[in-house]
């Protein structure tokens, strides 16, 4: 018993006597500042009132060809899904027992599409894709689910006045006492 409170004592002496030399010491000295463009590329978050989405637009035709080449192998024809997750379908179904939650069924912003393909698609090459084909994108999987036209063309105006089906489905955290 008597040892041990010895060397804690000494161990407490030491960590006093320590402390002053850690904060001396404020960072290892290592890499360098990240410049404003570099921080740029990394600050790719689209609110979903579409705040902070790029420059460009695309077409729902467009995005039907860029689909068949980059998408179609792992979601299938028309977003139906294949190896992968079904795009489209599943109105309706949340409330019954067979829930299919699809981007056009559950997703409560079409920004979050743009934002999702853009940071995470295609699976095998993410950031592969540019501003106009990701716009494009998004065109044509809010088409298969019946959201917007054939018409469409989505840029950094018009993406964020679509609004999706599941808009209210969801409660905020904050709403939640
Ligand atoms: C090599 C296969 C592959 C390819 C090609 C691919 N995806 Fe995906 N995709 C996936 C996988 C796997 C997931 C699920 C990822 C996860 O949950 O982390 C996914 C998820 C998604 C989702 C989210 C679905 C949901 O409801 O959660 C979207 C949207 C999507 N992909 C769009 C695309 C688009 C657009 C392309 C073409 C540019 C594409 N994907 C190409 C494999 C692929």
């Amino acid at each position: 018993m008597f040892i041990h409170k010895v060397l804690m004592r000494k161990f407490l002496v030491l960590i006093l006597l320590l402390c002053p030399f850690a904060l001396a010491q404020e960072s290892p000295g290592l890499g360098v500042p990240a410049s404003p463009e570099e921080v740029a590329g990394w600050d790719i978050s689209i609110g979903p009132e579409g705040e902070n989405l790029p420059a460009g637009s695309g077409t729902v035709a467009q995005g039907a060809s860029i689909y068949a080449v980059q998408c179609f192998a792992c979601h299938g024809p028309n977003g139906e899904g294949a190896t992968n997750d079904r795009l489209a379908g599943g109105h309706g179904s949340l409330e019954t027992a067979n829930a299919r939650k699809t981007v056009g069924s559950y997703w409560p912003y079409a920004t979050t599409v743009f934002d999702y393909v853009r940071r995470a698609m295609p699976f095998q090459q993410p950031g592969s894709l540019n501003d106009g084909e990701v716009y494009a994108l998004t065109a044509y999987l809010l088409n298969i689910n019946g959201i917007v036209d054939e018409a469409t063309v989505l840029n950094a105006e018009t993406l964020p006045t679509i609004e999706m089906p599941n808009r209210d489905g969801f409660i905020w955290s904050s709403e939640v006492r």
